[in-house]
């Protein structure tokens, strides 16, 4: 599996795998069946209810706790200092494990509805970076920032978020924040890689996957780490547990990415990190 080097040193695999929506024992299995299959990163986060059943998975994988990249995500209720202290013991002993590989915000306070935003996120990373040098994360990160958001954070971070978890898909891949990203050393990861099923039926993806004798979820996971983004498909059937990282066998030409980075809008969220908890 490639891998990817963070700016803190830390190597992250470029395929991972999406844990939102499978809870308890589907969320256990599909995690064993993930890990069985040889990813090596698993997301969850503490809003998606199933920290526990992610921990569970891992252990009952008998993959051993250091050979896996775990990410878990605080999420936008909890954002401050204090909160961000409370919130990160709770999800290690709901995984059960002492350490988080990847910890994220998950959504930044913004203008709509924080009074101080700014410092809001400031006090949020502050945690962040005490709490990695205290040796319970390893990476820090964040996710949905925009650039106005990353670009207040500099003001008073001490480390550059290590990782952006971003929505990423045809038709919605945010081109210019993942420039920026890159030129500021922050790795972007994928999020909704296949647009939670809004790219299939696409004419396009279907004649390029054809051509190489591949599925357009493949060719689609293809497409992100092409753009060196981290991409974290999710599943809880194992045959497309399977193909999601059947990915190291074919390559798209640079026509055929250029092809697929020019597809126009289709399968986002409607989910915007500065009006947020509203959707356009
Ligand atoms: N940071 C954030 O704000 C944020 C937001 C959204 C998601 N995420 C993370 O990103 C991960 C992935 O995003 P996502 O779960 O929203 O969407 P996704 O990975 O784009 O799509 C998942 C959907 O596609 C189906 N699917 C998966 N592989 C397939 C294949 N090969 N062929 C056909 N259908 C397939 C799945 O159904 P089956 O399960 O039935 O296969 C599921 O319904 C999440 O699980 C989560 O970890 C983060």
């Amino acid at each position: 599996m490639r891998e990817l080097i963070l700016n803190d040193g830390e190597k992250i695999p470029i395929v991972g795998f999406g844990t939102y929506k499978a809870k308890e024992q589907e969320g256990i299995q599909s995690v064993v069946d993930a890990l069985s299959n040889g990813y090596r990163l698993i997301d969850t986060a503490a809003a998606y209810e199933n920290e526990e059943a992610v921990g569970n998975g891992i252990k009952a994988s008998g993959i051993s706790r250091d050979q896996v990249v775990v990410t878990t995500k605080l999420w936008r209720e909890m954002l401050g200092y204090e909160q961000t202290k409370a919130a990160l013991e709770k999800s290690l002993s709901r995984l059960g494990l002492d350490y988080i590989d990847l910890y994220l915000i998950h959504w930044p306070a913004n203008a709509r509805n924080y009074k101080n935003w700014q410092q809001t996120n400031a006090d949020t990373w502050r945690a962040m970076e005490e709490l990695q040098g205290e040796g319970k994360i390893r990476s820090i990160g964040v996710s949905n920032f925009w650039q106005e958001h990353l670009e207040a954070l500099f003001q008073t971070a001490n480390a550059v978020p290590a990782v952006n978890q971003i929505e990423f898909h045809p038709g919605y891949w945010q081109p210019e924040l993942t420039e920026f990203c890159r030129q500021q050393g922050i790795v972007v990861e994928s999020w909704s890689p296949l647009a939670r099923g809004g790219v299939f039926g696409n004419e396009v993806l279907e004649s390029i996957a054809n051509r190489h004798g591949k599925s357009v979820a493949q060719v689609c996971l293809r497409w992100v780490i092409q753009h060196d983004v981290i991409v974290i498909p999710k599943s809880t059937s194992p045959k497309r547990i399977e193909e999601n990282i059947q990915l190291f066998d074919f390559e798209l030409s640079d026509e055929e990415m250029k092809q697929i980075d020019d597809l126009p809008e289709m399968g986002f969220s409607g989910e915007l990190p500065n009006i947020w908890p509203d959707r356009v």
